[in-house]
């Protein structure tokens, strides 16, 4: 069985891929990232010389690349990771989110289509939904009312994906996420920021009144999630994915203040994220009863766990801000490297 991940590199697919090396050996997986300033091969140090587990260089979006990958490998499974992920960004520059996000599905879904797989599986996220009031749930059937032209380009994907089953008949699972927390977690995000921020004493910009509502899963629960829906999801079905852990951000700021003894004083409100989405919060009924998934982490331990990582790991963390695995990659590699 050969397996494509593409955006492996990142913080959720080198946790997958560390996941699927280690529990099927008899797989080949091969691991395929562009390497923008989001993707770190030190996130798999540990398994890089793996005998079922190779790393490609390569963008999703460069079709004749695709074309020639999927010609050579055979593959049976494609997980598409790969994405532009931060809304921030989307913001100042939408057009790769497009380019990655969207071109990129696209060219992916015509390889999966002309060379034949088992299986495409993108994963896709809880913002394609849009917003919350202050009830209810997303489920599979919530309309796509996307917000930042980060979501648009994601609900733009999954649309594809759909046609691309409806259409051409292509096997294919959409899975939909809360927000994961965990290691790796790139230091522009959330949680690693504010605890980057706090260890150095520097201010923890909270955006607007603070009381928007995320919905957080533990990254290696949604590994587990994914690894369901490959093997058991039903072709053409969306699945959620969400563990019912809802919390402000001002909250997730105090939890973290709180474990590493630092002030709340260091909190400061800043002008908010235009189009800020209020509240999500998932529906993950569909994926709890069809395919059994059930979350192992609590978010109290999990959360924990989270932070005492970024305490025992400073090196990958003071490398991403230095720039110093920036420059290790250009030196290594060269060629574009994404949004900077
Ligand atoms: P990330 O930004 O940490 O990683 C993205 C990876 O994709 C990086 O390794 C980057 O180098 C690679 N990449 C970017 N453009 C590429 C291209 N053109 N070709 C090949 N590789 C490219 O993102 P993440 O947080 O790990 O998210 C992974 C996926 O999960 C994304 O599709 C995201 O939309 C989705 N998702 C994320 C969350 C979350 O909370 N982080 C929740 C739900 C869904
Ligand atoms: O819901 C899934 C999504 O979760 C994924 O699809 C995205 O790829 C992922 O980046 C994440 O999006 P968010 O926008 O929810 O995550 P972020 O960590 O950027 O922000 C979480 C919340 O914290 C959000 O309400 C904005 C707020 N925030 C964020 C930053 C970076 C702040 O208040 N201050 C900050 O400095």
């Amino acid at each position: 069985m050969k397996l494509l991940v593409t955006g492996g590199a990142g913080f959720i697919g080198s946790n997958f891929v560390r996941y699927m090396v280690n529990k099927y050996p008899e797989y080949n997986i091969v691991n395929l990232d562009l390497l923008t300033y989001a993707g770190n091969l030190e996130n798999l140090k540990d398994i890089e010389n793996a005998a079922n587990y190779k790393f490609v260089r390569g963008d999703i979006a460069d079709r004749e690349f695709i074309n020639g990958l999927f010609q050579e490998e055979k593959f049976d499974y494609v997980l598409n990771f790969a994405a532009e992920s931060h809304v921030d960004r989307s913001i100042t520059d939408p057009g790769i989110f497009v380019q990655t996000n969207i071109q990129g599905t696209l060219a992916l879904l015509d390889a999966a289509k002309t060379f034949g797989v088992t299986k495409y599986l993108q994963v896709s996220t809880d913002e394609v939904y849009g917003t919350l009031g202050e009830t209810g749930y997303f489920t599979e059937d919530t309309p796509l009312a996307a917000n930042s032209p980060y979501s648009a380009s994601k609900a733009g994907a999954d649309l594809l994906v759909r046609a691309y089953h409806e259409t051409f008949g292509l096997p294919v699972n959409i899975t939909r996420c809360s927000n994961n927390y965990g290691p790796y977690h790139f230091p522009e995000k959330l949680i690693p920021l504010m605890i980057i921020n706090a260890l150095h004493d520097k201010e923890l910009p909270i955006y607007g009144d603070g009381l928007n509502i995320r919905d957080w899963l533990h990254v290696e629960d949604h590994c587990q999630a994914i690894d369901l829906v490959l093997h058991k999801g039903r072709n053409g079905e969306v699945y959620n994915v969400g563990g019912n852990n809802e919390r402000t951000n001002i909250e997730i700021v105090k939890t973290i203040l709180k474990h590493l003894n630092k002030p709340e004083s260091l909190m400061k409100f800043v002008k908010d994220r235009p189009g800020h989405d209020r509240r999500y919060a998932i529906d993950a009924t569909k994926l709890r009863t069809e395919l059994g998934w059930s979350p192992k982490y609590n978010f109290d331990t999990g959360i924990e766990q989270t932070i005492n990582w970024y305490l025992n790991n400073r090196e990958w963390w003071e490398n991403i801000i230095s720039g110093e695995y920036q420059d290790y990659v250009k030196s290594q590699y060269g060629g574009r490297l994404g949004v900077e």
